[in-house]
């Protein structure tokens, strides 16, 4: 298994963040993590990664449990992209330098790379469509650039999870298209990455994406196939308002019905 959540519970400050959560993905599955701001979603990504640790329940992640297993190396084999990496890294890096660094985990770069290392930046930074990025420097980048640099490092310690947190914020509709077109060529590749894409819309959600987990205040309201979970009723009761869902190129598009209930 990839990820064993098991009752997994989270507290802070006298408030449960997360309540008896259960989630398992399995090796080929490539899940989306939904639910609106504040619902939980990075706090499950960073209990994955390790950052932080169950008040209760178990986890175990790539075979290897919590407690039993040397969290550094664990995290060698989780790729991360999220909008709090995005802000650590240094503007007067390239693009090519902080592709390099992702084989380090380091922001920076100060290790030594191999031929074969720099091969493999420029395919990367090629199959993310930024290759005339290569000697740019960060600081110079679109919100959209940036991203797929960002997935072209992570990419670079050949990660077995791959997780992309909100990657499409802040992007106009048409780079959001050309990443989500790029993130599925990612997962066409061989030796593709188990992809953990966190989004707040779910017409972010590509068919590529065949398992989704709805959380909501701190609880998995429902988790399983996408298209038996993206209807009318169960959107609807998920967030609280009234919705209609319409299906387009397998993807679902999310309408509201009235704005009496929102806010
Ligand atoms: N270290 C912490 N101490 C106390 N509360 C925390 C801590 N980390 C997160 N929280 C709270 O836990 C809740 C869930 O936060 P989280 O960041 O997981 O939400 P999210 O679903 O990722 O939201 P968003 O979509 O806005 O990114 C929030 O109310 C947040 O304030
Ligand atoms: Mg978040």
């Amino acid at each position: 298994m990839i990820i064993d959540v098991e009752n997994v519970s989270w507290v802070r400050d006298n408030s449960i963040i997360l309540k008896d959560v259960n989630w398992q993905v399995q090796p080929g599955e490539h899940w989306c993590i939904v639910g609106l701001n504040g619902s939980g979603k990075t706090t499950l990504l960073n209990m994955i990664n390790g950052y932080i640790w169950p008040t209760k329940g178990k986890i175990s992640v790539l075979g290897h449990k919590f407690g039993e297993f040397d969290l550094r190396e664990l995290r060698k084999s989780i790729g991360w992209v999220s909008s709090s990496l995005q802000q650590r890294l240094y503007g007067s890096e390239t693009a090519l330098n902080i592709v390099l660094s992702g084989k380090f985990a380091t922001i920076g770069l100060y290790d030594e790379f191999s031929h074969i290392d720099l091969t493999k930046a420029h395919t990367l930074l090629q199959l993310l469509g930024c290759e005339k990025l290569v000697s740019r420097k960060y600081d110079t980048f679109s919100q959209g650039e940036r991203q797929r640099v960002l997935i072209a490092r992570a990419l670079m310690s050949s990660p077995k999870l791959l997780i992309l947190d909100e990657p499409c914020t802040g992007l106009d509709v048409f780079a959001r298209e050309l990443l989500l077109s790029m993130i599925d060529n990612i997962a066409k590749q061989p030796d593709a990455p188990t992809l953990l894409f966190v989004t707040h819309h779910v017409e972010e959600i590509m068919p590529m994406f065949g398992k989704i987990i709805l959380i909501k205040e701190g609880t998995v309201f429902k988790s399983g196939n996408t298209f038996d979970l993206l209807n009318t009723d169960i959107l609807s009761d998920f967030f609280d308002a009234p919705v209609d869902v319409e299906r387009r190129n397998g993807r679902t598009w999310l309408l509201p019905i009235s704005n009496s209930n929102y806010g």
